[in-house]
């Protein structure tokens, strides 16, 4: 099988479904010609992809291994097992829930788990990086507590820690919640844990983002500082879209329960038997080189935008992303992303901290899975800023990175 098997899973689809079929090779046309520049994608590998197109999709089973509400269970019960301890061992946790569908849905879970409706929780405001789950109204995180947002410093970007204290002093939260997802720089666990101590709050660590980079030891563990972590599986880590929890031995019943049965029914064991994988896939040294690699290629595609005069959010980055003003380029986040569209340079807006400015999120994960390097990170820079300074005609940009993404498959030999 090749590396997307998606070309023999078209075979099959285009005799059922040509339609389907099409939108299949589509999109792995638009993954393979264009650059995947937006910080939370990834390209899984076929062992994951195969796990999620098998049949363990038709299972059903509600409940956990061992004590399912299903029969049939015992070989999925394996998979979970697996998956478990797997994770365990990666992030040197006592306790790890595999099933949470997304990390949206792993964030509801720690709610349930250790909050009630009406609950006060610190968690980074909004216009800050702070995820829809940290409180938005439109989220029912802001419809069911009392979130009180702390910021980032305006001036340096990096989070303002003396409004967390004096807030949680002021506020007295029943959780602290740290994690975004736009911040570049490593947070500051220990800092978190002290003032959660401080005021008794449980402290909950949403690293959807830099948990892959935990994996591969590029970034601080959260692990034995918060009370609970939320993660996704998908993003640097590089598995299969979906969620997990991790904790110790004594909140390990709240928070399976929090999963299953409060917030989900039937577990999606193809999903966890492919986070199985991808967390055997994270073990590994090859594992540890990439993570380390996205790293060195985020700071060398910062400071290429900043030499091309953009300005970069906290003057460069610890992690997989970065975000950046193009304003001084003569353009705004948002025509600039539809400029780097149209060339194939495919990334997200995002809101900046120095006032009501819309910026660029950008990150390496998915070019570092590719195998480019510093090299590419260099010119992906310069053709980004010479895109938005209206020098590099769309076309021309267009070929170029159609040129530089086909000399990096993400699936060789499809
Ligand atoms: C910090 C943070 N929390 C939660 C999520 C939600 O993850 P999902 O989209 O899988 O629900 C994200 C996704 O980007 C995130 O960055």
């Amino acid at each position: 099988m090749s590396v997307t098997h998606a070309p023999e899973t078209a075979d099959v689809l285009r005799r059922q479904d040509p339609e389907l079929a099409e939108i299949l090779l589509g999109e792995l046309e638009r993954q393979s010609t264009s650059l995947q520049l937006i910080a939370a994608e990834n390209f899984s590998s076929p062992a994951v992809l195969a796990a999620l197109g098998s049949p363990l999709a038709n299972k059903y089973a509600e409940g956990y291994p061992g004590a399912r509400h299903h029969g049939g269970c015992e070989i999925v019960d394996v998979a979970e097992r697996i998956a478990v301890d797997r994770a365990k061992a990666l992030f040197g946790a006592e306790h790890a829930n595999v099933q949470a569908h997304s990390g949206s849905s792993a964030v509801l879970a720690a709610y349930a788990a250790l909050l009630r409706p009406g609950d006060t929780v610190l968690a980074l405001g909004l216009p800050y990086g702070g995820h829809l789950t940290h409180g938005s109204p439109a989220n029912f995180s802001g419809r069911w507590f009392d979130f009180v947002g702390y910021g980032v410093d305006a001036e340096t970007g990096l989070i303002d820690h003396e409004q967390v204290r004096t807030l949680a002093r002021s506020h007295r939260p029943k959780a602290i919640v740290c994690g975004s997802i736009a911040y570049p720089r490593h947070i500051d666990y220990a800092f978190f844990r002290e003032v959660a101590d401080e005021v008794g709050a449980y402290l909950i660590a949403d690293a959807a983002h830099p948990i892959g980079l935990v994996a591969g030891g590029a970034a601080p563990s959260p692990v034995p500082y918060a009370d609970v972590v939320c993660a996704t599986t998908h993003k640097v880590l590089r598995g299969p879209r979906g969620g997990m929890i991790l904790c110790g031995s004594e909140l390990a019943e709240r928070v399976d329960r929090a999963v299953f049965p409060f917030t989900q029914g039937g577990a999606q064991m193809h999903t966890i038997a492919a986070k199985a994988v991808a967390f055997g896939e994270a073990a590994t040294p090859a594992f540890t080189v990439y993570a380390h690699q996205v790293v060195a290629n985020a700071r060398v595609l910062a400071a290429g935008l900043a030499a091309e005069g953009l300005v970069v959010t906290t003057g460069g980055t610890d992690t997989h992303l970065l975000t950046v003003d193009p304003a001084p380029l003569g353009v705004d986040g948002r025509t600039a992303r539809g400029l780097l569209a149209a060339a194939g340079m495919v990334l997200d807006c995002c809101a900046l901290p120095h006032g009501d400015v819309r910026g660029l999120r950008l990150g390496t994960a998915a070019l570092t899975t590719q195998g480019m390097g510093e090299e590419e990170m260099a010119g992906v820079a310069a053709l980004l800023a010479g895109v938005l300074r209206g020098e590099t005609e769309g076309q021309k940009a267009r070929e170029e990175v159609r040129e530089l993404a086909g000399r990096f498959p993400p699936y060789p030999g499809q």
